[in-house]
């Protein structure tokens, strides 16, 4: 089936933040933010920007009648700075204004003075000083310790993994509407409508149920709107509260790239120890996390981070210790993968570096190492592993060797140009991490003419999840799926939800629909059977007709509605869902976390010109595990969509702080991302159909975040295609592998060891 906002996409029709029709006297907000990262604020200056133009109000951090809080896991982020700054663009005064050219002029004439304090943008100095979001946390598996003694090779390295801009197309934004009695509706571009709800009840100190927050749809997410769509949200709510008006704030590209965490940066140390058969018997990691300047989702993050540290690999001994370190840098946030492929770059690191060191190919380690099922994992979960069935398939399906031949005979071919290749395999663990995240509620209403009306927690970002929760509800009422319409997400028709997030938001609104329906189902079921003299398993509807025993009868499902609504019974359910069997216990750090967990393999090949150190993807070849699909279409786009921002995240996207904590690369003319030129020329998806039974919705597993981490292939194969021109060079793991990397890595060892002196002389020759 289509995507349902397929044809609104294409019409420009779709109905996002900025088309929402405005309601007369609407004023436009505008946050005027810290241009230093840690400082004291001395003095600042509203009284010029209250005389320009236009300028209703200016809020600061006075005018907020609840608390000044919206640190979700720890209470450590002001809304509206209080004393001290903690990153360049935290906000320090709200300004509202008639118009939105109106507040940006007026924004420009606020002036503060700010005593500076020392900046830290490092997370290893920061945890030097003792700057931690959160106590370490430590995942053990074994004993490494005695391991070390058994082991034939030990590697130790570091790596570096730097941030990523989420530039979802839409930027952050709110729009808030006073209602009669002090209620304020909130329409907000945000993954998690309720975290909006808490927060603006807490800071605005009124009761929950006096904030309305709606979301149509947004553009785009990656885990930026699962948290820090509420700063924006909670603004406009303020100026809401205060001046009994609608208010509208829609960020410019640069205020969203400038005020917005993203994905964290890591740097990591590793220790990986392998026996003469090249199994890996020992790894050991620490995790030096760049949090930023509060929580926000860190720890969480965080914690996933030690989850896949192993990745797909069965390892029996590992330690593995993570820090949330707190730096001078906006609150970083969760971003697709959610540290999960931050953890998992270190291990593939750690396994390069031992294949480099021996010379072999980095795929006889990694296809040795694959997880099998019932391997347990550092956190104590056993797997149902996919991992060999994947992989296996990849190989044979793809031709492994044919490509490898073509590889080498075009590197012998080819001085200036150089190809690489590499596997990576996946390994990704479903649902939220936090286990009571995990539930979510739907209510589903039958018309009398027979149509169907669906309320979740489900928050449509372009993932498709509105299709497919659609598809549940067509598929047991067996209906026509024009009849029926998924409503916006919205606070007051389904509360308490978890944000739409950690992949399992198909899974956990889409099994709380199933079993509305049911329950529905059920009982029009018990109208026919009443009403033919039978059994209710007698009964059965297909495509809108109710049959008995096999036989049709002359009901179809109108009638059966108009009947059942007859009888005074109800044509409506809100049903609650949360999957059984999971949990974690923190004291001991294990548990069975997941519900399951998704696999794949992917064999990436890249071409690099090594006069330039540009490079170009050839091709992107998958089988991943999507345990039974129910939309492959929806599940082709969450693919290639995932793999590519993965290798911009590995590749091009370059995130630049200064050391004063000024994000350099503050705009799309200096960060740069994929675009479709620097799309893999192909990308071939085949679907691993496995009959296991699993706890995905129809057994369709999770799709969102999986197919980022075979991006991370692609700084692999980069670094290969660069041995292939410099076997010599020493390449630091530290990613992104910019064209500037590349170019750097080709000439690495040989400037300093050959007879070539620079890459002028290699150009002349
Ligand atoms: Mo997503 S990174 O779990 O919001």
């Amino acid at each position: 089936m289509k995507n349902i906002d397929s044809y609104t996409h294409l019409r420009g029709e779709s109905v996002y933040l900025d088309d929402i029709p405005l309601i007369n006297g609407t004023l436009y907000a505008a946050v005027f933010d810290s241009p230093v990262a840690h400082g004291k604020i001395i003095s600042l200056e509203t009284r010029d920007a209250m005389k320009m133009p236009g300028v209703v109000s200016i809020f600061t951090v006075k005018d907020i009648p609840g608390e000044n809080q919206i640190g979700g896991i720890v209470p450590d982020e002001e809304l509206l700075v209080g004393e001290h700054v903690h990153f360049c663009g935290m906000p320090i005064a709200l300004l509202v204004a008639e118009t939105e050219e109106m507040a940006r002029l007026a924004i420009k004439k606020i002036s503060v003075e700010i005593e500076p304090l020392p900046v830290i943008t490092d997370p290893r100095i920061a945890k030097e000083k003792g700057e931690l979001i959160i106590p370490p946390r430590t995942f053990k598996i074994g004993d490494t310790t005695a391991a070390w003694a058994q082991c034939e090779y030990v590697f130790e390295g570091s790596t570096e993994t730097n941030g990523q801009e989420h530039l979802y197309i839409e930027t952050q934004g709110a729009y808030a509407v006073p209602q009669e009695n002090g209620v304020i509706k909130i329409y907000s571009s945000t993954q998690g409508p309720t975290v909006v709800q808490r927060t603006a009840a807490r800071v605005l100190n009124i009761p929950m149920h006096q904030i309305e927050v709606d979301t149509t749809r947004i553009g785009g997410g990656f885990g930026g709107k699962e948290d820090q769509a509420t700063t924006w949200a909670v603004m406009c709510a303020l100026a809401t509260y205060h001046l009994k008006r609608p208010v509208k704030y829609s960020l410019q590209r640069m205020e969203d790239m400038r005020m917005t965490g993203k994905r964290h940066p890591y740097s990591s140390d590793f220790k990986i120890g392998l026996d003469k058969d090249l199994k890996i018997l020992a790894y050991e990691a620490t995790f030096y996390q760049n949090a930023g300047a509060a929580a926000d989702l860190s720890p969480a993050v965080m914690e996933r981070t030690l989850f896949h540290c192993t990745s797909s690999y069965f390892v029996p001994n590992v330690k593995a210790t993570a820090y949330s370190c707190r730096t001078h840098l906006p609150p970083n946030t969760a971003f697709r993968g959610f540290g999960g492929p931050q953890g998992m770059f270190v291990i593939e690191a750690a396994i390069a570096k031992a294949a480099e060191a021996l010379s072999i190919d980095a795929a006889v380690i990694q296809q040795k190492n694959l997880l099998h099922t019932g391997d347990e994992f550092p956190y104590g979960q056993k797997a149902v592993s996919e991992a060999n069935e994947c992989w296996n398939k990849a190989v044979e399906l793809y031709d492994l060797e044919k490509l490898k031949k073509e590889i080498r005979d075009f590197n012998e071919a080819n001085k200036f140009y150089k190809k690489g290749l590499a596997l990576m395999p996946i390994c990704f663990g479903i649902s939220f991490t936090k286990t009571l995240m995990n539930q979510a509620r739907s209510l589903v209403h039958v018309y009398t003419d027979g149509s169907v009306g669906i309320s979740t927690g489900a928050v449509e970002m372009g993932q498709g999840v509105n299709t497919k929760i659609l598809q549940v509800a067509a598929t047991i009422f067996s209906i026509d799926p024009a009849k029926i319409k998924i409503n916006t997400t919205n606070t007051y028709r389904i509360a308490n939800t978890s944000p739409s997030a950690a992949s399992a938001t198909a899974d956990l609104n889409g099994k709380a629909t199933e079993i509305a329906c049911n329950a529905i189902l059920t009982r029009l079921k018990q109208v026919a059977a009443d009403e033919f003299k039978t059994e209710l398993s007698s009964v059965e509807l297909k495509e809108e007709w109710v049959y008995i025993n096999g036989e049709k009868t002359g009901w179809d499902w109108k009638k059966l509605v108009m009947a059942t609504f007859v009888k005074r019974i109800s044509l409506s359910e809100h049903a609650h869902y949360t999957p059984a069997h999971i949990h974690f216990d923190l004291t001991k750090e294990k548990g069975h976390p997941f519900a399951y967990h998704v696999y794949g393999t992917a064999i990436i090949t890249v071409t690099i010109d090594c006069l330039r150190g540009i490079y170009e993807f050839d091709s992107v070849k998958v089988v991943h595990d999507f345990g039974n699909s129910m939309n492959m279409m929806i599940d082709i786009g969450q693919c290639e969509g995932g793999i590519v921002q993965g290798i911009g995240w590995m590749t091009m996207e370059e995130i630049v702080y200064d050391k004063e904590g000024n994000l350099r690369t503050n705009a799309l003319s200096t960060y740069k991302v994929p675009d479709i030129y620097s799309v893999p020329k192909e990308i071939a998806i085949h679907f691993l159909e496995t009959q296991k039974d699993n706890l995905a919705i129809f057994r369709s597993k999770a799709v969102g975040e999986p197919p980022l981490l075979y991006g991370l292939g692609a700084y692999f194969a980069l670094r290969n295609a660069v041995k292939a021109f410099n076997p010599a060079a020493a390449i630091p793991f530290d990613a992104p592998m910019t064209p500037e990397k590349v170019l750097m890595s080709l000439y690495l060892q040989r400037l300093k060891d050959s007879s070539i002196n620079s890459i002028k002389e290699v150009m002349e020759k």
